[in-house]
């Protein structure tokens, strides 16, 4: 079926509650592969909430969820893991964890995944992702206190790009950054995206990154997504909370930064396949989604 490659991630009938709060009632989405989807909304809206179902770390009330094809809801983490290894993670906050390097924390799902995978060679993959990431070969020793805010994005995204995934989901990855450096990290997403092929789930406050990088954008509220489209789209749509987010100060803003700047990457891109091909276990993406949980709450993402 044609029309469902193209959906990497297919959400339906979404429910999601913890104790008497519901977060989500009713929510359906679509990724498209090879696109960057943003995904707006309040604060405490149920985005990171919703990341982590998808990714299978929380377990909803009711609903589907496929990715890949692949239904990732209830399954063991070692059910999932082929699917599970063709992801990269980025969690609000970066969730490094504290007492490894940031070599360490690159190589964590290589540890998870490749297993027998010789010292060496992750040390080579690590050191590469480092690089990768926008990092100076020499921040792989230093441990995440060491470095500043916008680096241990980049150590996070590092450690997101280690298995060569072909889905990054990305929350709030250039909150707390200032301009200058929210800009970079947004130019190195739109170029991973591009020569990479990905396709990227990326959840952000933040305007300019919408602009400047996103092909869609989802708007969560009312538990649900109201409305998927481009950012022209949903301003035709006239719902008032759409209108005053895009078209309030920061939005004005935005639409005129992003004149500035040519567009750098062309809509639309095919995800490029990058084998896998060692067998292994899962449990870190818990670990860090837990690391994720500490670190994240209360940090709202504003620049
Ligand atoms: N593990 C949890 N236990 C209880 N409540 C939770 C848990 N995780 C999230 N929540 C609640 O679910 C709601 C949605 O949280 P979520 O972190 O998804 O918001 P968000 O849209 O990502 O917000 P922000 O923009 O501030 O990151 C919040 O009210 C939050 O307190
Ligand atoms: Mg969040």
């Amino acid at each position: 079926m044609a029309e469902q490659d193209d959906i990497l991630i297919q959400v339906r009938g979404l429910r999601n509650s913890f104790g008497e709060q519901v977060i989500h009632d009713g929510l359906d989405l679509d990724v498209r592969k090879g696109e960057i989807l943003g995904v707006v909304g309040g604060s405490g809206t149920g985005k990171s909430v919703l990341m982590r179902t998808i990714i299978g770390l929380q377990t909803p009330d009711q609903g589907e969820i496929t990715v890949f094809g692949q239904p990732t809801i209830g399954r063991e983490a070692t059910e999932a893991i082929d699917v599970r290894k063709r992801w990269g993670v980025l969690f609000q906050g970066g969730a490094l964890f504290s007492t490894l390097t940031v070599a360490e924390n690159v190589a964590v799902p290589l540890r998870e995944f490749y297993r027998d995978l010789p010292q060496a060679l992750m040390d080579e993959v690590a050191s590469y992702k480092v690089v990768m990431a926008g990092l100076p070969a020499d921040a792989g020793p230093k441990y995440p206190a060491e470095l500043s805010g916008g680096m241990k994005k980049r150590a996070g995204l590092a450690r997101a790009l280690a298995l060569d995934p072909e889905l990054l989901f990305l929350d709030e990855p250039t909150a707390g950054l200032d301009p200058i450096g929210a800009a970079a990290f947004d130019q190195l997403i739109a170029s991973l995206q591009k020569t990479l092929g990905l396709t990227v789930f990326l959840i952000t406050h933040d305007l300019d990154t919408l602009y400047a990088i996103c092909d869609r954008v989802a708007v969560l509220a009312d538990k649900k997504v109201i409305a998927v489209g481009t950012i022209d789209e949903l301003i035709a749509l006239d719902h008032p909370w759409i209108e005053e987010y895009f078209k309030g100060p920061r939005g004005r803003a935005a639409v005129a930064a992003k004149d500035e700047v040519a567009d750098i990457r062309p809509r639309s891109a095919d995800a490029a396949r990058h084998p896998t091909e060692v067998e292994a276990h899962a449990t870190g993406q818990q670990a860090q989604g837990n690391a994720a949980d500490a670190h994240a709450r209360g940090e709202a993402g504003t620049r």
